[in-house]
């Protein structure tokens, strides 16, 4: 079994070489694990959204760990309200890009989320997107607790993690996902052939990107929802909520613009408004919050 400074080393040269490498503007290696095609974009952009209602408003810092380099347009707006975005991440090549970016909206910091180089109480909020699970197993609760002392007193902050083969709903919908898929391949051989165009969302890719896109993933490690609970639940105002329900996979096979797939999603997303616990449980990818307490203010429940 590789150590865990093997897998930093191999998380950190993977992105530096190749998922912060530019395909197409502002479009990153990275960007495969998303379904880009325009039936997906309203629900995915979304889900994105979701998140800056959890983070205050304004303030002085904010901490985006892993920031990578800031993909989407909905990630800037979450910093929006704070003096500077404290981007942090093993991948230098993400921070370069961050900056191009955010310019001096940005700090930009080398680091490792397990073992945060900041000290108690520095941030007003933190976020961290689809990060931990790429952090060697054993690292992750450290990688929620250092979260935690950053936060100033009254501070909150936003996770988003994957329950990967833990998640029940995509279990069920693994068999009609791989149906999908296939009949996809099929339409497209026999529509195409030998010539079948090579796409990324709507756009076509050349050869050399293609080789880029196939490479090999790395590593991830995803806990389920008892270990989460277990491990970090004590934290204040501990909470799961759903971020997405479905994969990019289950996007990919099973929505499509002439069978009403933007409809579905829309009514996927008021679904997941309406009962986010059982979602963010059960579905995808579940958003864990928390916060530091203030000792004065008594917060309102969620909504
Ligand atoms: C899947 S990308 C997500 C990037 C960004 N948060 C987003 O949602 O687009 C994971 C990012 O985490 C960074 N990363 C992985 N392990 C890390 C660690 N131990 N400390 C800091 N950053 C790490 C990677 O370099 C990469 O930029």
């Amino acid at each position: 079994m590789k150590d865990k400074s093997e897998i930093k080393r191999e998380v950190q040269e993977f992105y530096d070489q190749y998922g912060w490498k530019q395909i197409g503007e502002g479009l990153y290696q990275n960007s495969r694990y998303e379904d880009l095609r325009p039936v997906s974009e309203e629900y995915v952009q979304r889900c994105r959204e979701r998140v800056k209602r959890y983070l205050p408003e304004r303030g002085r810092l904010i901490l985006d760990g892993g920031s990578g380099p800031i993909q989407y347009g909905e990630y800037e707006e979450y910093s929006r309200g704070f003096a500077h975005r404290v981007c942090l991440d093993i991948s230098r090549l993400a921070l370069m890009e961050a900056r191009k970016r955010i310019g001096d909206h940005g700090l930009f910091v080398v680091g490792d989320l397990a073992n945060l180089p900041f000290k108690p109480e520095a941030f007003d909020a933190a976020v961290s997107m689809h990060v931990i699970y790429h952090l060697p197993m054993e690292d992750q609760e450290s990688a929620f607790r250092e979260f935690f002392r950053v936060l100033s007193p009254g501070g909150e902050a936003v996770v988003i993690y994957s329950w990967g083969e833990h998640s029940k709903l995509m279990c069920l919908a693994r068999l009609p996902i791989k149906m999908g898929g296939w009949l996809l391949r099929q339409y497209s051989q026999l529509r195409f052939g030998k010539d079948r165009p090579l796409k990324m969302g709507d756009k076509e890719i050349d050869n050399e990107t293609r080789e880029l896109l196939t490479r090999p993933g790395l590593y991830s490690f995803k806990h389920d929802y008892n270990w989460l609970q277990e491990r970090v639940g004590d934290l204040p105002r501990f909470e799961v909520r759903a971020w997405r329900t479905v994969s990019s996979a289950f996007l990919r096979a099973l929505v499509h613009r002439q069978f009403f797939g933007r409809y579905w999603l829309r009514l996927l997303y008021r679904l997941e408004e309406r009962f986010p616990r059982f979602l963010g449980r059960w579905g995808q990818y579940p958003m864990v919050l928390f916060e530091k307490p203030d000792g004065n203010s008594q917060k309102a429940k969620r909504g």
